[in-house]
């Protein structure tokens, strides 16, 4: 398939044209490199031996995407674009409504008068808020609830994607639902690459691993979990990809949309991600126990069955490869892409 790839030089993205070019698939990536860097692309061309054509433009500027689409036939997007970040989104509520969600429709708008109508859409677990215990693991059926303005962005995205499809039987469209992606090729060549201090957790321990901060703080450890940690489904990046591209392959006989979660099924605690990672590394990592955070739930992880049933995908690598491919890549890149 041709494919126009959104947000392709990102980090979900970058893994996403590797195994898409395995997959036998053509790339084109629209990014505008607001988080992202060029050379995350080259580096796809030395693993996948071909580099992704890249178009530098912005989702959110019609005439750049007008011209891409009547340059060029594709026969599905893949829409990675936009804005990421839980903390950033409260103090900058309005970037994120413009981005992700200003950008996306007009991405929408584009594909319809061009006739393209598979898509395959980047939502998140946040959708489902702060599940309550007895909804896990979490359906797609499970009730949806928005905490903050980068969750309400996904949500509402989700609810325009569903109503557009109910009133034009040509969509296709899959609402990738994924929990918590971690870890990096096993090559070591490309790898999540945050701003500034990351928030989340598995590049938080890689840069303390690799001596960029100082210690790990665990947000709790009276939770009522089994170790008092929080539990988590970590998915690692590469079978992350791997389920875009069985998504690619499923998109024609999906019609409408749909939401699918894509995560492991099963749950792991800070404590035993923590755990995984010093035996990835062979030797401590510096850690202490803090307060919880503000808006965090006890546990959060996916039913993955969906996934199974409708795209013959499931997880392949467990956490001590997303830790051995995280650490081999921060080790090998200390300062990113930089
Ligand atoms: P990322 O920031 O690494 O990649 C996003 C890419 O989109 C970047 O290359 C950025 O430059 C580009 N971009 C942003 N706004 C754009 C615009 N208006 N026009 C063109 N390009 C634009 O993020 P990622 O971790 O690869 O996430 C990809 C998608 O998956 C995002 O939509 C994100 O919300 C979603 N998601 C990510 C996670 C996660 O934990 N990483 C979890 C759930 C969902
Ligand atoms: C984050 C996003 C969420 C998104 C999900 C998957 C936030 C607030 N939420 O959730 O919207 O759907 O990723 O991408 O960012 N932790 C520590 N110490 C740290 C960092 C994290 O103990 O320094 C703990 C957290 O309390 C949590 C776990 O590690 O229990 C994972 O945290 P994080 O990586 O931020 O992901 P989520 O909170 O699941």
């Amino acid at each position: 398939m041709n494919i126009l790839v959104t947000g392709g030089a990102g980090y979900i993205g970058s893994h996403t044209c590797i195994a898409a070019f395995a997959a036998g698939h053509e790339i084109t990536v629209l990014d505008n490199l607001s988080n992202s860097s060029p050379e995350a692309l080259r580096r796809v061309g030395k693993i996948a031996g071909k580099v992704p054509r890249l178009v530098v433009g912005d989702i959110g500027d019609r005439s750049v995407v007008k011209s891409l689409l009547d340059s060029e036939k594709f026969d599905a997007v893949i829409h990675f674009a936009g804005y990421k970040a839980v903390g950033e989104s409260v103090s900058k509520p309005w970037e994120y409504y413009v981005n992700n969600i200003s950008g996306t429709l007009v991405l929408l708008d584009e594909m319809r008068r061009h006739g393209l109508y598979n898509l395959i859409f980047s939502s998140s677990a946040t959708v489902y808020g702060n599940p309550l215990p007895e909804n896990l693991p979490l359906k797609e059926s499970a009730p949806l609830a928005a905490l903050n303005p980068y969750g309400q962005t996904k949500l509402w995205l989700e609810d325009v994607m569903r109503a557009m499809s109910a009133a034009d039987p040509a969509w296709h469209i899959l609402l990738l639902r994924y929990f918590n992606p971690v870890g990096a090729h096993e090559s070591g060549l490309i790898g999540e690459d945050p701003a500034g201090i990351p928030n989340n957790l598995m590049p938080y321990i890689t840069q303390v691993a690799v001596g960029r901060l100082k210690e790990l703080t665990i947000f709790g450890d009276d939770w009522p979990t089994p170790d008092g940690t929080c539990i988590r489904d970590y998915i690692h990046v590469c079978d992350l990809a791997e389920g875009h591209v069985a998504a690619l392959a499923k998109v024609a006989e999906l019609p409408g949309c749909t939401p699918i979660n894509l995560g492991s099924g099963s749950g792991v605690s800070v404590a035993q991600l923590v755990a995984s990672f010093e035996k990835a590394t062979g030797r401590p990592l510096p850690h202490k126990i803090g307060p919880r955070r503000a808006g965090d739930a006890a546990a959060c992880y996916a039913d993955a069955s969906r996934a199974l049933e409708l795209l013959g995908w499931k997880t392949k690598r467990d956490s001590d490869a997303m830790c051995r491919d995280a650490w081999r890549w921060q080790s090998m890149n200390p300062k990113g892409y930089k």
